[in-house]
């Protein structure tokens, strides 16, 4: 169907349908506490446009009953009947359905979205086989704020690898052809601002400026949006003074009118009600809906409050039913559009869930980063004799992260038990590790850290980011050993340890990696894998130093020190230095690479050439110098040094990734067009100026190796 058949078919649906169905179509209810007879006479009469297959809203936290797929296809059959228009089922699939793969944060250190994008589909096969159909995934919150504990449901501190995953992740789910009997509905949320709130604390306010708003919090949306994302979700936290589920500039202005988004809008669950239980910006319940409507939120999740309060709403003309009219028609549209209406049953199909368990390691493996490896601890060798400590060793669903609501339990394993059956890896009380080592002397320790699921995923903020000082004692008591640590780090999100650093030979940043968690660790500890992660955050050296992110502005008077260490009488700080202890884009490999000067083919254009869509194209050469093969991953970051308004030192615009035999060498080329030197005005203008540029591609956002570049 073209659109404008969309758009004249969901018209005649409309005109059809009575004023309690088209109600029924905007609200969505939970299927919990009932049997499938009981919620199909529900459906009959309350007629809804969709069910969210959850028993709470704290999905990620609280365990959720086992979706069905008969089941579902006999809830479909109800809603078919009654009105003759779909139910469109929703759950978290976040990153895995059975089968886990790492948590959104962990795969970004990927920085493979070919993969990722592989991986989606996967879960996609095993979610559309048990009924679900729509997902509330890809979460797109840029994040600054470690303290937070969703930060590890986005893809961290830069927009640009938040447009990666966007768009990874839509198609993934969606497939190359939404209206697919097969294809899932993907949810981009949580709009807007979500990932700013206030120091951290979930749910939180947050202050972020319209340039701010344009440059960093909406790009991962606009992705989404051209990558055809079915629905949006609308966020809990307000946006200077006003509810991101009751902001008619954000959701209808800028979503619709800037963004061009077609599908519906969802709130995210109580956000529409707590607009008057929190907040302060409607008076009650009925006035929430009045304000949540006319803003552009179409359907309300699962409290049925739309369904409650539209009639009365309506009647007082508080809300006209052309407004109501608008939020139906997106909700028909988005049906027709995905193929709802053609294929509203699902049907079970096979799958090979052990390939799926096969690219859930290699994605995990791919998101490993190492950060350091003094005198090449790492890779161990199998003759190794290797002894496992630390809280997480024996850990096994904690390694697989948060809103992992079906995977299969029995597939993770711990880090112990895996090195156990692979090289005959012991473990030791760390308090005997001193004395134990005397007698039976490992070659090495892996020290497994990290965050248990209850410090990660939704309202679940830290005020203290550092390592905790039980998981380090064990470390300080084996360091007394004199052999090599290593630290295997799974924290859920980006923790401080500038202090403790020395304790460690070696470290791997594995963070939560799903079900195969172990496997991956284990294949990168013994180089069957190779580490190719790269950091998608800033490790800060000092929590005092938050907020740190690469892709700050420069400063009006002081030296911006993530990039220049600068004489201590004159830095930000008179107790601690500004500079990260890891920058984004960091991670190590078992080999090392050399990195040609810069090349350009043209240094000089005109803003009216880039208008025209031409680019200027970049060169580098990337050598592996060492003995083993790696994978490189050359960065292309942009400076405009001069504009209108102050733009930061280093924008992420582009990157490889390269595996190198040793010896080997490969020219990556880079093309850099009006998109990657321009930037959106507080209005949504995308604007080009003039001036001079500086391109810097090197091996994390620190590189020095650079060209400049004018445009006149
Ligand atoms: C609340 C969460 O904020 C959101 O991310 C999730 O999708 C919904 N609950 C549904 O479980």
């Amino acid at each position: 169907m073209t659109e404008q058949q969309i758009k004249q078919r969901a018209r005649e649906i409309l005109e059809k349908m009575t004023l309690e169905e088209k109600i029924g179509q905007v609200s969505q209810f939970p299927y919990r506490d009932m049997t499938v007879e009981e919620m199909q006479a529900f459906i009959r009469e309350k007629k809804p446009g969709s069910l969210i297959l959850c028993n709470s809203p704290l999905g990620g936290q609280v365990e959720q009953q086992e979706v069905n797929l008969d089941e579902i296809n006999l809830l479909q059959k109800a809603a078919m009947e009654s009105c003759g228009i779909p139910l469109v089922c929703g759950r978290d699939v976040i990153h895995g359905h059975h089968v886990a793969f790492p948590v959104p944060l962990t795969m970004t250190a990927s920085w493979d979205f070919d993969l990722i994008r592989e991986s989606y589909d996967a879960i996609r096969e095993e979610a559309i086989n048990d009924g679900v159909k729509w997902t509330f995934t890809p979460m797109l919150d840029m994040c600054r704020e470690p303290r937070w504990g969703r930060i590890v449901e986005g893809t961290g501190e830069d927009p640009y690898l938040g447009e990666c995953f966007a768009k990874a992740a839509v198609k993934g789910f969606q497939t190359e052809n939404p209206a697919d009997e097969r294809a899932m509905f993907a949810c981009a949320k949580h709009y807007i601002g979500y990932g700013a709130s206030e120091g951290g604390r979930d749910y939180n306010h947050t202050e972020i400026s319209e340039y701010s708003l344009q440059n960093y919090y909406l790009p991962a949306f606009r992705a989404a949006v051209d990558s055809g994302v079915a629905t949006v979700m609308s966020a809990f936290n307000d946006i200077n003074g006003i509810p991101a589920s009751g902001n008619k500039k954000t959701l209808t202005d800028i979503l619709r009118g800037q963004l061009g988004f077609e599908g519906f809008v969802v709130s995210d669950w109580g956000a529409v009600e707590q607009m008057a239980d929190f907040a302060g910006f409607a008076e009650d319940h009925r006035d929430a809906v009045r304000i949540a409507l006319s803003a552009g939120v179409d359907l309300d999740m699962a409290n049925g409050l739309y369904s409650d309060h539209i009639p009365s709403l309506l009647e007082s003309g508080e809300l006209t039913e052309e407004q109501l009219d608008t939020a139906v028609l997106h909700l028909l549209e988005t049906k027709l559009r995905h193929g709802l209406f053609d294929h509203p049953y699902i049907e079970r199909r096979a799958y090979d869930s052990e390939k799926h368990l096969q690219l859930a390691q290699t994605l995990a493996e791919k998101s490993i980063v190492l950060l350091k490896n003094e005198n090449n601890v790492l890779p161990l060798s199998k003759d190794a004799k290797i002894c496992v400590s630390g809280e997480m060793a024996t850990a096994t669903t904690d390694l697989v992260g948060t809103w992992a609501l079906d995977y299969d339990k029995s597939l993770s394993h711990s880090v112990l038990q895996v090195l156990r059956d692979k090289v005959g890896a012991y473990t030791v009380r760390a308090e005997a590790a001193y004395k134990h080592s005397l007698r039976e002397d490992p070659d090495a320790y892996v020290v497994v850290l990290g965050d248990t699921l209850g410090v990660t995923g939704e309202a679940t903020a830290l005020a203290d980011i550092r390592i905790s000082e039980k998981q380090l004692s064990v470390v300080r008591m084996l360091k007394r050993t004199g052999k090599p640590i290593i630290g295997v780090f799974c924290f859920a999100r980006p923790m401080v340890f500038g202090e403790e650093e020395y304790l460690f030979d070696a470290i791997l940043y594995a963070g939560h990696g799903g079900s195969r968690a172990a496997q991956a660790i284990a294949a990168v500890l013994f180089g069957e894998a190779e580490p190719e992660g790269r950091l998608p955050f800033t490790l800060m050296y000092h929590q005092g130093q938050l907020p740190l992110y690469y892709n700050s502005l420069p400063g009006s008077r002081q030296i911006n020190e993530y990039y220049h260490d600068v004489n201590p009488m004159h830095a930000n700080y008179s107790d601690c230095h500004g500079s990260p202890l890891y920058p984004f884009g960091y991670g190590l490999a078992y080999t090392t690479f050399d990195y040609s000067a810069v090349s350009c083919d043209v240094t000089e254009k005109t803003v009216a050439d880039m208008e025209n869509g031409e680019t200027f194209r970049f060169a580098v050469t990337v050598k592996n110098i060492g003995a083993r093969v790696g994978v490189a991953v050359p960065q292309l970051y942009v400076w405009d040094m001069v504009g209108s308004r102050i733009r930061p030192l280093r924008v992420l615009r582009n990157f490889r990734k390269l595996s190198l035999l040793p010896g080997e060498q490969q020219t990556v080329q880079f093309e850099v067009g009006k998109k990657d030197l321009g930037f959106y005005l507080e209005d949504g203008t995308f604007i080009v100026e003039k001036g001079d540029f500086k391109i810097f591609v090197g091996e994390n956002c620190q590189t020095e190796n650079k060209i400049e570049i004018m445009l006149t």
